[in-house]
């Protein structure tokens, strides 16, 4: 993870335009929704921020295990991860951020996919 990237995207504003936009999406998705109940606006707003940053190597580091210990108990399926990603590579292009960071970025997210997803806990009712 680079913090080239976070820099380039155009840093702490160009960041809140994209999280802003990925936000939008994700919350319009009704298969996603339900992982966040009980979750409030402001946290799951703050949940993509921090998931930028985490993957374009924002002011906050994190790591596989850290992705592991936050989304545990979850049940996120592939489906709903591969969503996510959609959703971020959409809300990525919308900011005209250039695709050889997209790709980066989007690399980055793969290599998460492991200690997000969670095969073994059923997801919530709703939910993909
Ligand atoms: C690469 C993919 C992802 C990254 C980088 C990521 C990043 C994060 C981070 C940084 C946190 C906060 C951890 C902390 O408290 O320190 C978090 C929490 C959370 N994540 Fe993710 N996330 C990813 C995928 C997902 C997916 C696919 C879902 C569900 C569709 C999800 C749902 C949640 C929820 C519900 C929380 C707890 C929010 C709260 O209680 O405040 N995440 N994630």
């Amino acid at each position: 993870m680079s913090q080239s990237i976070y820099a380039e995207i155009g840093g702490r504003e160009a960041v809140e335009a994209v999280v802003s936009d990925f936000y939008d999406r994700m919350f319009a998705d009704d298969d996603l929704t339900p992982y966040f109940e009980g979750v409030d606006k402001q946290a799951l707003f703050a949940h993509q921020v921090q998931f930028i940053s985490a993957v374009a190597g924002g002011p906050v580091e994190y790591d596989g295990e850290d992705m592991d210990a936050a989304h545990d108990g979850m049940g996120i399926t592939h489906e709903a991860f591969d969503r996510t990603a959609e959703k971020l590579e959409a809300a990525l292009r919308e900011n005209d951020v250039p695709d050889e960071h997209i790709a980066t970025i989007l690399d980055d997210v793969e290599a998460l996919r492991d200690p997000v997803v969670e095969e073994d806990v059923a997801a919530p009712a709703g939910a993909v």
